[in-house]
């Protein structure tokens, strides 16, 4: 059984997210969506929302699952049973930071690999925080998101 981690903050998910995920899924057996659980990190979104954001909008494919995770990725994949890492790259700006992610990941456990899916060219620039700059402002986020979670996003700065 090949089972991926797609691990991330998704504060919140994207149409960029949501590409990777269809696309990765298709790659291997089971992919279970991470959603990060970072006490330190201010998010916008409450874990169970992000959660349940991504449940619903991933519904309609059936290998994928999603949950919740705390402390080290590498200790989530091990006792989960997944040893491949999934990650978009939108740019040479992420490359840096992703490559020290997937290094530091590999030292930790060498059974782990991490698989970079070059993200769809019509959302290279998405990300949340842009979608969350723009909506905080009431802008058109209707390109970046699902219709469905517009309003919870928009509700968010009111
Ligand atoms: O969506 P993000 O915020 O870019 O995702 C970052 C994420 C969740 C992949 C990364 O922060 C992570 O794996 N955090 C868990 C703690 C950990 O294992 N860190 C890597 C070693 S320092």
């Amino acid at each position: 059984m090949r089972r991926a981690v797609y691990p991330g903050s998704f504060d919140p998910v994207t149409f960029g997210h949501l590409d990777i995920i269809e696309r990765s899924a298709k790659m291997v057996d089971e992919l279970v969506v991470g959603v990060l659980h970072n006490s330190a990190k201010n998010s916008l979104f409450s874990l169970e929302e992000r959660v349940n954001m991504i449940r619903e909008m991933t519904k309609d494919i059936p290998n994928v699952r999603v949950e919740s995770f705390d402390g080290l990725l590498v200790d989530y994949m091990s006792q989960i049973g997944a040893n491949i890492i999934i990650r978009g790259l939108r740019a040479v700006t992420d490359f840096e930071y992703e490559l020290q992610l997937a290094q530091i990941n590999h030292v930790q456990n060498e059974e782990i690999e991490t698989v970079f899916l070059i993200t769809n060219l019509k959302y290279s620039y998405l990300s949340s925080t842009i979608v969350k700059e723009i909506a905080s402002y009431g802008g058109d986020i209707s390109k970046f998101v699902p219709a469905e979670l517009i309003d919870r996003i928009y509700a968010k700065y009111n």
